[in-house]
């Protein structure tokens, strides 16, 4: 991927975003739900075009199961697979969040729900879908935790097993969400994207972030997945947007 055109195939059409990070501190997980607690925040906006982005690019067969990935640690895949799952949510489809980051779950702390019971737990036969399935504080939106953290978990993700979960959980919702851990780390997100419509990349913007996110690009498309697109985390405020032109630049297409 050297210029534009070829971003432009690889990442397929994009539904990238821009938003900008709030002053760092010690915030309690669910108060990041910016799309629960802020209607009217841009933040919150954002999550809605990238909302409607998937719907555009779901016209011929809407996507029904998306993969949140992103290529190295601490991008922002966790938050932003909630406050997505929020957005679809809120628009009246029924949405299943799932955490797959098999290695460190952390989507259940922004719904303070426990992570003991999930999907591990169903895979390994000890409960069923329905048991693991909890319900969330915003309607329409159910969640399955990861369950206790397995010695194998891309072998797990990748067993025939969780493909029936998966059929399972088509059919308890309109959309699925999956949060992964790191391409860059582990092959878990990839093996996951083969059972999912598309993938969406979350990218911390800044300088070292446009090779990583390349790489982990070209290791999705190794396996045949659909990237949708990349969701650009932590732009900074208008005026100092260097970067988001950049990656306006090799991602964006019409945008
Ligand atoms: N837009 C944002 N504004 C404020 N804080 C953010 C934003 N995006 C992420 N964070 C914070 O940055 C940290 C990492 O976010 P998150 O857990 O969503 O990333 P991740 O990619 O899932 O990380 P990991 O690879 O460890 O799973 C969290 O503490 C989160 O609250
Ligand atoms: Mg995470």
């Amino acid at each position: 991927m050297h210029n534009r055109e070829e971003a432009g195939r690889g990442a397929g059409e994009p539904v990238a975003l821009w938003r900008r990070r709030p002053p760092a501190g010690d915030v309690e997980p669910g108060a990041m739900l910016t799309t629960r607690f802020s209607p009217k925040s841009p933040v919150t906006e954002s999550y809605r075009v990238l909302r409607t982005n998937l719907q555009f690019l779901g016209l011929d067969k809407p996507l029904r199961s998306v993969v949140i990935a992103s290529s190295v640690p601490n991008e922002g895949k966790s938050l932003t697979t909630a406050n997505l799952g929020i957005a679809v949510a809120q628009a009246g489809s029924r949405v299943i969040l799932v955490d797959a980051d098999l290695r460190k779950p952390s989507l259940h702390r922004f719904f303070d729900l426990g992570h003991e019971v999930g999907l591990t737990t169903v895979l390994a036969g000890e409960a069923t879908l329905e048991e693991a399935l909890q319900d969330t504080h915003v309607p329409d939106l159910r969640f399955v935790a990861s369950g206790p953290v397995p010695p194998n978990p891309a072998e797990l993700l990748g067993s025939p097993r969780m493909a029936a979960v998966a059929e399972q959980l088509g059919a308890a919702c309109d959309m699925i969400i999956y949060d992964t851990p790191p391409v860059e780390a582990v092959t878990d997100a990839a093996v996951l994207s083969t059972l999912a419509d598309g993938v969406v990349l979350v990218v911390r913007s800044g300088a070292a972030a446009y090779n990583y996110a390349q790489r982990a690009v070209e290791a999705l498309e190794k396996v045949k997945a659909r990237v949708l697109g990349v969701v650009l985390d932590d732009v900074p405020p208008n005026g100092e947007g260097a970067y988001y032109y950049q990656y306006h630049g090799y991602y964006g297409r019409g945008y």
